[in-house]
């Protein structure tokens, strides 16, 4: 097989066969193809894309390229969640021990990342004395008692599709959908998914800007999965503004906890049981989203969800107490609430905007080697649709330094008032789930 009869084909737009698909990613990986012929690949998939076989084929091929974690020894479908990012997502803090209390098994492997905050590694630090430096085998072990643990990114995951990222990333080929479908569901496959929950986030504040874009990104992925044999539903959810209040880490996870107890805010608490439910119909523990939703609720009134939490900290060296008190998370020094400048109704909420201002604090990581501020971030007091008066505290930020007016002056520049009555935003706009129930 020869490289370039196989660009020369996709540049046609006709169908490459696994082989050939496979034949791409392993040269591209051992370095016997290179760089200047993997571009012009990544471009004749840019403009040609792919049929739903090709991308099955490409994210097979690219979760062979390296290490798959093997989850044989845990019993029953491991289902994972995969949001496709946004600002103040704390849904999987939330969703682990939810699903986990209903008796799913979450065996959740996770990295740190860049972004407005820290990744879900990043949060669960905030924990005094919680780590996931832990072996496989204890792993496998805490999740066949407990049904929940989480363990540091390890091993060498998918190379292809890191060193295929960094191409595309330089080659101005990031942005195609079978590229970015198979990205996302390569990983999930080598972390050991049998089942998959896409949150696929739209919005100023996501990767895909609107309903539409991330509808067809959507469709992708869950083909993909019928391709490969993974159950995969995706759910499209609103960032058109910060989801929940907190956004920070100390401040996600006590937003957490509250969410586990059944006093969290109303859109997180509602994704939490729209994403659950699907986890629990994807792990075949509820037939439908009613009997789910039940399931799920149950174990927030009872407390057993929260009490899952806890006893998942202690497993893992943290301060199971922190459930039971979140006041004992780790506090910023400076708390200065950020007044409204007029009277009206909250219009926008630019939610990138006001994540950078959150990393700014030093919530999150502009380059791997930034350190987080585990306490610092802001609190929004109002959503979209509110009203709101002049003077009134719009937000409230926390932070370890006194220059807070660069933070100030974003929040007021970027939170939006209307002199007239605003509509709220959808939260879910669509589910896409071909063996719906
Ligand atoms: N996220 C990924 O993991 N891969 C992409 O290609 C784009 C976003
Ligand atoms: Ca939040």
């Amino acid at each position: 097989m020869r490289m370039v009869d196989v660009i020369q084909k996709k540049r046609d737009g006709d169908t490459l066969s696994e082989a050939e698909i496979r034949y791409f990613v392993n040269g591209y990986t051992d370095g016997s193809i290179q760089d200047y012929q993997a571009s012009a690949f990544l471009m004749a998939t840019y403009f040609s894309g792919m049929e739903p076989e090709e991308q099955g084929a490409l994210t097979m091929a690219m979760a062979d390229s390296g290490d798959r974690i093997d989850l044989s020894a845990i019993e029953g479908i491991k289902v994972d969640k995969h949001s496709t990012g946004g600002v103040g997502d704390t849904t999987t803090l939330i969703l682990a021990p939810l699903v986990a209390a209903c008796g799913v098994p979450v065996a959740k492997m996770s990295g740190r990342g860049l972004g407005h905050t820290g990744g879900t590694l990043d949060k669960l630090e905030a924990i005094d004395g919680f780590h996931v430096e832990i072996t496989e085998k204890e792993f496998v072990r805490q999740v066949n008692d407990l049904k929940i643990a989480v363990i540091g990114q390890s091993g060498n995951l998918t190379p292809a599709d890191k060193k295929l990222y960094a191409l595309r990333d330089v080659t101005a080929t990031v942005d195609s959908i079978p590229l970015i479908a198979s990205s996302i569901m390569s990983k999930k496959i080598a972390a050991g998914a049998d089942a998959i929950v896409l949150d696929v986030k739209t919005g100023d504040g996501a990767f895909m800007k609107t309903p539409e874009d991330a509808e067809v990104l959507a469709e992708a992925m869950v083909d993909i999965g019928s391709e490969v044999g993974r159950h995969t539903i995706a759910v499209i959810s609103d960032m058109s503004q910060p989801l929940g209040y907190a956004i920070g880490n100390a401040l996600e996870v006590k937003e957490a906890i509250e969410t586990l107890k059944g006093q969290g805010p109303d859109d997180l608490t509602e994704l939490c049981l729209v994403l659950g439910s699907k986890m629990l119909i994807a792990g075949g523990k509820a037939k439908d989203t009613k009997e789910a939703r039940q399931q799920l609720q149950r174990v927030i009134d009872d407390g057993s969800a929260l009490e899952l939490f806890a006893k998942f900290l202690e497993a893992q060296g943290g301060n199971p107490e922190i459930a039971r008190n979140p006041e004992l998370l780790p506090k910023a020094s400076i708390v200065r609430e950020v007044k409204s400048t007029s009277t009206g109704y909250i219009s926008k909420m630019e939610a990138d905007e006001i994540g950078v201002a959150a990393m700014l604090l030093g919530a999150g990581r502009a380059t791997k080697e930034d350190e987080i501020d585990l306490a610092v971030g802001i609190v929004l007091k109002k959503k979209i649709g509110d009203a709101v008066q002049a003077g009134e505290t719009i937000a409230v930020i926390h932070a370890n330094s006194e220059q807070t007016q660069q933070t100030e002056k974003m929040l007021v520049q970027h939170i939006h008032v209307s002199r007239h009555p605003q509509k709220r935003p959808e939260l879910i706009y669509k589910v896409i789930d071909r063996i719906a129930k």
